[in-house]
């Protein structure tokens, strides 16, 4: 009988459940066992951390927010943080630990940061498979990560509510939503909520276009406007706005732009504006069908090649198609909205100004 651990690190994400219970189950189809992280790495580096996960362990939890394993977006065993400031290298202990508790191999399920330690680890001799999972949509080699669609879902049908409220006082309502450097989430969000402007990182805005976009529309009688901002957006020859500088294992927290916008918009038009954050909410609740359905076969897929010891490797999606890419190819990198991507063309195409 084989053993695999599993665990999910980075932020949360709708969906890291789907994949944890795919992974017990498939594993469990395969006569092998499933140990369950706690917190991500921790999981391997203090005692205890751990426990055995079966499918009857798993039941219910395919369609619930979160992840029953805890997670932590800090933590990183090659400069963990023991107190004060101060950082030491747990990597050996972590290897160790994988060894003495007889595992074979290790699911590991998160985003950019938690798939380059596992790409250390994998170069450090531990055989393991990435599932990439992130809400910002921003891993490469991979056209979804899951949880993407269930924060858009959450963010189009917030930007439905405010249409009705901005309508009924004529007003303008800013949505700063998610995404980091990215603006995945903004993008789609935006389209599929009909937003007026769409703000994204890859595109520096001017002030003076959405300006034009809304005075525009007051022109032709329509007496509100919605503009979707991604957090990461930044005016033609500015900056990102920051809610915290990065600090030691901190990355910078992005945040506030919607603010900004909001205050500038008021300023330029006279119009009555108002803007809301939608933070971690996009980040919590229950996975879209689609990203229950992509979790799912992205475990189910993890364990085959686990089985077929193809490690090193992230599954990841290539409509239709669930594949391996190796993690070398993936680490450090930010797949980013392509400026000619279609859905950018057809936000222009739908009369969407992208600030530029
Ligand atoms: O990467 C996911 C994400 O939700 C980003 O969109 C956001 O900038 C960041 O994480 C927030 O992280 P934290 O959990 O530290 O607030």
């Amino acid at each position: 009988m084989k053993r695999f651990g599993v665990l999910t690190g980075g932020g949360a994400a709708p969906g890291l459940n789907a994949v944890i219970r795919a992974v017990v189950k498939a594993s469990a189809s395969h006569q092998c066992e499933v140990l369950g992280l706690e917190d991500s790495f921790d999981g391997l580096i203090e005692p205890d951390r751990w426990r055995v996960l079966t499918p009857s362990t798993c039941t219910g939890i395919l369609r619930i927010g979160g992840t029953i394993l805890g997670t932590t977006n800090r933590g990183n065993p090659f400069a963990y943080d023991t107190g004060g400031g101060a950082k030491s290298d747990y990597s050996a202990r972590v290897l160790e630990m994988f060894h003495k508790m007889e595992m074979d191999a290790l699911v590991v399920i998160g985003g950019d940061g938690t798939l380059a330690i596992a790409h250390q680890f994998f170069k450090m001799g531990i055989p393991l498979v990435g599932v990439p999972k992130t809400i910002d949509n921003d891993i490469v080699e991979t056209t979804n990560t899951f949880g993407f669609d269930s924060a858009v879902s959450f963010a189009t049908d917030a930007i439905d509510r405010l249409h009705t409220t901005a309508e009924a006082h004529h007003r303008v309502m800013v949505v700063e939503v998610m995404g980091r450097y990215a603006g995945w989430i903004a993008l789609y969000a935006g389209v599929a909520g009909g937003a007026d402007v769409i703000l994204i990182p890859e595109i520096p805005f001017q002030m003076e276009k959405v300006v034009e976009q809304i005075l525009t529309r007051e022109k032709f009688g329509a007496r509100f406007s919605i503009v979707v901002s991604a957090e990461g957006a930044k005016p033609l020859g500015g900056k990102v706005s920051l809610i915290k500088e990065a600090r030691g294992e901190f990355v910078e927290r992005l945040g506030g732009i919607g603010a900004l916008v909001a205050t500038d918009i008021e300023q330029r038009c006279g119009k009555e504006t108002r803007y809301v954050v939608l933070g971690h909410l996009q980040r919590g609740g229950a996975p879209t069908s689609f990203d229950r359905i992509l979790a799912t076969r992205f475990g189910a897929r993890a364990v085959e090649l686990l089985l077929e010891g193809q490690f090193g490797h992230m599954v990841a999606f290539h409509p239709p198609d669930i594949v391996a890419v190796p993690l070398e190819k993936i680490v450090g990198r930010t797949r980013n909205v392509p400026l000619d991507f279609d859905v950018v063309r057809t936000a222009r195409a739908m009369g969407i100004s992208l600030g530029d």
